[in-house]
């Protein structure tokens, strides 16, 4: 899982269907990577993964800036993109929503990973070509990684 590539739409739902079972109640992922490298699509594709109706969209938070679906376990997706700084994240609360159960997903989340909580499973979006890797900051996080890297899985 430290170097993957994803050609195709279809290889990016294939990925992100292939983490959903393994994310818990409580658990930050954070989507990395330029305007356009598919960090909503594969929020979109996650929650579709964990169980999200067809009938209920996934829009972009970049204005809103968050969201909540009733996926199971129940998600809110973010996008920080707007936010100034670290202050302005802390104020949305996002790590109470952790700890009330719900999986983060947080776009443009990387440099504030204390501020939603810590212990992030960063998934690193690239376009041209498109690849991704994960890494982790925390016991949780990496956790999720040795699990998603064991085979089998
Ligand atoms: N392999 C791929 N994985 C993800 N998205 C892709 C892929 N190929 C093309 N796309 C397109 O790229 C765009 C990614 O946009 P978006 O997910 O909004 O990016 P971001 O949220 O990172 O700014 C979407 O229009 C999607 O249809
Ligand atoms: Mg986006």
């Amino acid at each position: 899982m430290t170097d993957i590539e994803l050609p195709t739409e279809r290889a990016t739902r294939e990925l992100a269907a292939r983490v959903a079972p393994h994310l818990a109640a409580g658990d930050l992922l954070v989507l990395s990577g330029p305007l356009g490298s598919g960090k909503t699509f594969f929020a979109r594709a996650l929650c579709r993964a964990l169980g999200l109706p067809p009938s209920e969209r996934v829009p972009s938070p970049t204005f809103t800036l968050v969201h909540e679906h009733p996926t199971t376990p129940p998600v809110s997706h973010a996008d920080l993109y707007r936010l100034r700084d670290e202050n302005d994240v802390r104020g949305l609360g996002l790590d109470a929503q952790r700890d009330e159960g719900r999986v983060l997903l947080v776009e443009w989340g990387e440099t504030y990973v204390d501020a939603l909580g810590g212990d992030a499973l960063v998934l690193e979006l690239r376009l041209a070509p498109r690849r991704a890797s994960f890494r982790a900051t925390g016991p949780r996080s990496s956790a999720i990684l040795a699990a998603l890297g064991a085979p089998g899985t």
